[in-house]
């Protein structure tokens, strides 16, 4: 194979992760990214970005995929790992995930959609669960015990906390279990699933305080038997493929099924149409194989390479502000980051580099990850790294990976 140039769209936790696995191929030329950011060790940064040739462009965010990135660089002839606009809508409009998961027979939560505040009040029980229709950064969620914390997060809603992400809410049946995040490449046409991870959405220790976009990830949780993916690939998976290849709009890209392993079975949460930050950390530490010839190959549509991965587990733990996920977003100097080893890499988020000194932009910061035998011994690695870590206004959860 040619080795490529390869644009990577996005500046966070989880493309400073495949930007760490992108530029250990053999197949690589130059990696191009589209931010300076601490995070790109070894990538150059391109200017006027969107108007060059690649010979792959791989779209990190979901923002720039709702709005339209993968289209025009594909109108081009440009290779695009990442779905189109409409296939975006996936992720971008819960009313539309919702509706079109009713029309494919995927299982899901039972749901209501509300076009107005009084239209949504009027149609609170508890517990239920409260969305945002649109785009929320993960935090457009409410998890409702009492049909007053639902008249709350439908207020706040409909006050414009997300813009017009909350013009509509989806208003959904509370579904108990433990959750699973099921990744899969797609090349339009089939899929192929990456290791099942699992996330930590809450701010806080024991699932407590509000939904972030991720506070931790591990991969592969010991509790999921590895079995149970060829059953999700044809519930969930492959409905999603068919669907979208009847709309005449087929899924190029990373489709993330967040699901809930209920006692009827496994349950769709929410679809993402890319990698999920964190769960992309500890995904990349686990590959093995080539990630570029497996994206290029997705974005090309032809067959999709077995991923080969490492032996063991790996436990990632996002270090954040206090403030975070509301504010405020102070800025801080890092000092005693570890160094990074093959089995043990700190991703860098909200960071920038300050005359050769790394500062905290506050929000998620860094995600420290180890690769080990086991789960256990990798939660261990990262907490005592964790403990040398320090920057003013630090905060990060306790029990990422803990098996209750
Ligand atoms: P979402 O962004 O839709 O995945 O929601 C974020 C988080 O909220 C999920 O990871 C779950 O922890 C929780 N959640 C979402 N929908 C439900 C539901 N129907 N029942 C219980 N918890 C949910
Ligand atoms: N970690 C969840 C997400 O990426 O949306």
């Amino acid at each position: 194979m040619e080795k490529m140039n390869v644009l990577l769209v996005g500046a966070g936790g989880r493309e400073s992760a495949l930007a760490y696995k992108l530029l250990q191929s053999p197949v690589l030329k130059q990696l191009y990214v589209t931010e300076d950011h601490p995070g790109f060790a070894a990538a150059n940064l391109v200017e006027d970005w969107e108007n060059k040739h690649y010979d792959l462009v791989v779209v990190g965010p979901e923002k720039p995929l709702a709005d339209g990135i993968a289209d025009r660089f594909r109108e081009r002839g440009v290779p695009v790992f990442g779905p189109s606009q409409s296939a975006a809508l996936l992720e971008a409009s819960k009313v539309f995930a919702k509706q079109f998961m009713q029309e494919q027979n995927i299982p899901t939560a039972t749901y209501t959609v509300c076009h107005s505040k009084e239209e949504a009040l009027s149609s609170l029980y508890a517990p239920c669960v409260v969305k945002a229709d649109g785009l929320a950064g993960g935090k457009g969620v409410y998890v409702c015990q009492t049909k007053e914390e639902a008249e709350r997060a439908v207020e706040e809603i409909f006050a414009g906390r997300f813009g017009s992400a909350g013009k509509r809410v989806v208003i959904e049946e509370f579904l108990e279990g433990p959750e699973l995040s099921l990744i899969a490449v797609c090349n339009g046409s089939s899929a192929i699933p990456l290791l099942p991870c699992r996330d930590h959405k809450r701010r806080f220790e024991n699932d407590k305080g509000p939904n972030t976009g991720g506070m931790g990830a591990i991969c592969p949780p010991p509790d999921f038997d590895r079995k149970e993916i060829r059953g999700i690939m044809e519930t969930v998976i492959d409905p999603v493929l068919q669907g979208m290849n009847d709309r005449g709009t087929p899924f190029i890209g990373a489709l993330y099924a967040g699901l809930m392993l209920t006692q009827n079975g496994p349950k769709v949460l929410e679809f993402n149409v890319r990698f999920g930050d964190p769960e992309c950390q500890p995904l990349m530490m686990m590959m093995k194989s080539d990630l570029l010839t497996l994206l290029y190959a997705a974005a090309t549509g032809d067959m999709l390479p077995e991923p080969v991965w490492n032996e063991g587990a790996s436990c990632c733990v996002v270090v954040c502000s206090k403030g975070y996920p509301f504010g405020p977003k102070k800025k801080a100097l890092i000092q005693n980051l570890p160094e990074n080893t093959k089995m043990l890499h700190v991703f860098l988020a909200g960071t920038e580099m300050k005359k050769e000194e790394l500062w905290s932009k506050g929000g998620r910061v860094l995600a420290v990850c180890a690769r080990s035998k086991d789960l256990e011994s990798a939660r261990e690695i990262v907490y005592k790294q964790l403990g040398q870590v320090m920057f003013e206004d630090m905060s990060f959860r306790n029990d990422i990976g803990v098996m209750k």
